[in-house]
């Protein structure tokens, strides 16, 4: 199928930046606000960052508007009717998952390719409540969506050859790099940068280094663009422990499994750029490492 139009179900950071993604390329898309509340404020706050990019230069005027007469933004999940894809971006949460594409399912005609964008559930077990299995599969973009190129394409248990196809050549022709794997946790990426960031957190108890050492060490010793912590927390510190936690219920190696520093993090809502807070403080500029961390409790 030459995928002409697209659905995305959720319009956090992730769904918005895949929507600017699709529509910047010329493809209509729809985006559906998964929860409740105003529908008006992603869209908003897509406009502000784009007018942003417009005033600083780093975008035309002309490719802003094209961006955004190629969008929808609704609350209707009807309205991926006549998508011929339907992105889901929304909680990583597999019981709603689950039944978002159940009603996807009624929603879409059967030939449209479903998939998931989820960063380390089973995409096999959420086809599993489909019907239609050989047009379902995962498609992973990274954050910031407009600026990694790398999406995995996820072949799970039973997604056929021509859906496999279809995506692959849909990732080209919106100018991102398609990588192609198997439906294992994690997939290539998050299962390697997981670890990498619970075992700078475990480095961080220990006390081998502090927040701004081992971010510090990883940029200019590594050549990475962000250091661990302030990747975490990009990333966002709840998704960083569902990953973690969902590598560890699969393959039960303990070094997959969250730190408590993390866990405490994210039970006291501190949850990175998000929440304002995180391994780092962000209501200051330049944000500063997080006193409280300074002794972790363990
Ligand atoms: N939307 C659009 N463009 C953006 C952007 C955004 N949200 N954020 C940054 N950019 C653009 C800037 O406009 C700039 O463009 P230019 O080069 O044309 O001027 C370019 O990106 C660089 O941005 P900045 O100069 O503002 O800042 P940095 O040089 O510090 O780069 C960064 C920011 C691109 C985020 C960089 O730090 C980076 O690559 N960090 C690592 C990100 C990463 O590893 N992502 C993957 C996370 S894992 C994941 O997403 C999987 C999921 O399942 C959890």
């Amino acid at each position: 199928m030459n995928i002409q139009s697209v659905g995305i179900i959720g319009s956090g950071t992730m769904g918005l930046g895949i929507a600017q993604v699709c529509a910047q390329a010329g493809v209509p898309t729809v985006v559906v606000k998964a929860t409740p509340g105003d529908v008006e404020k992603p869209l908003l706050k897509l406009k502000g960052s784009l007018d942003k990019a417009v005033e600083r230069g780093k975008m035309e005027a002309t490719l802003r508007d094209t961006i955004l007469n190629n969008l929808t933004l609704t609350d209707q999940e009807s309205a991926v009717a006549d998508c011929d894809l339907v992105l889901e971006s929304i909680v990583e949460d597999m019981d709603i998952k689950k039944a978002l594409f159940q009603r996807l399912e009624d929603i879409c005609r059967p030939e449209a390719i479903l998939a998931t964008n989820t960063s380390a559930l089973s995409v096999t077990a959420m086809m599993a409540v489909c019907k239609h299995r050989g047009r379902f599969a995962g498609l992973h973009f990274f954050n910031p969506a407009p600026v990694m190129s790398l999406v995995e394409v996820i072949h799970a248990f039973e997604t056929s050859d021509d859906t496999l196809r279809s995506l692959n050549a849909f990732c080209k022709q919106i100018g991102k790099s398609p990588v192609s794997v198997q439906d294992t946790t994690g997939f290539i990426v998050n299962r390697l940068l997981t670890p990498y960031m619970l075992n700078a957190i475990r480095m961080l108890e220990r006390g081998t280094g502090t927040i701004d050492t081992i971010d510090q060490a990883m940029m200019t010793g590594a050549g990475v663009p962000m250091g661990p912590f302030a990747l975490a927390d990009y990333i966002g510190l709840d998704v960083v422990m569902a990953m973690s936690q969902n590598i560890f219920d699969d393959v039960r190696e303990s070094h997959h499994a969250p730190p408590h520093t993390l866990v405490r993090l994210v039970q006291l809502g501190y949850l990175g750029r998000k929440t304002g807070k995180g391994f780092f403080d962000y209501s200051v500029k330049p944000p500063i490492s997080n006193p409280q961390l300074i002794h972790p409790v363990i």
